[in-house]
């Protein structure tokens, strides 16, 4: 198999992972594993950050751990609703005894998610699933919230790319 044909089987994979409906209930299952990894963490960060500096930003993970659930019980519905069965398995959650740690490896996991749900978005449409797309986009604005309060705790800025809201240079409130 030459070049030209290697690119295009590649590009017949990428066009059959847009348009069928057993691969979007497969990476449906990938994000609500997410969103259990996400509560998990959330449940946990939530109550074992300690210390003034890091007030604001538990409360912060409380209101995301409740967020998450939402998020988990739009998406198995969904996969439902696709004749998928949803996974009782969460991916796995790391834990820190250092609050910045743990803080960073939030804000990964919620770039990872938010990476997952802008191609999700572009998926469903794909498939004119319109009623699927809305409800990611409005878990993406959410996830971009999560992102944002992450990295302003941290201190550090927010990828830019696709960020349309609340977008610019993030001030530490749980610096040192
Ligand atoms: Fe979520
Ligand atoms: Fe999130």
């Amino acid at each position: 198999m030459d070049r030209k044909d290697q690119k295009n089987q590649k590009d017949k994979q990428d066009q059959k992972e847009i348009i069928t409906r057993e691969r979007l209930i497969e990476l449906l299952n990938e994000d609500l594993a997410r969103e259990y990894q996400a509560i998990i963490s959330y449940v946990i960060y939530s109550k074992v950050l300690k210390g003034a500096a890091y007030m604001n930003i538990a409360a912060e993970l409380e209101k995301h751990a409740g967020e998450e659930l939402q998020h988990a019980l739009t998406i198995s519905e969904q996969i439902d609703y696709f004749g998928g069965d949803p996974t009782p398995k969460p991916k796995p959650v790391r834990t820190s005894k250092k609050a910045e740690e743990m803080l960073r490896f939030d804000l990964e996991n919620e770039n990872e998610t938010v990476r997952n749900y802008r191609d999700r978005v572009r998926q469903a449409e794909a498939l004119g699933e319109y009623a699927l797309a809305e409800d990611l986009r409005q878990i993406l604005v959410q996830e971009q919230d999560h992102q944002i309060s992450l990295a302003t705790a941290l201190g550090i800025d927010v990828p830019q790319e696709g960020l349309g809201r609340k977008s610019g240079k993030a001030t530490p409130v749980a610096a040192k």
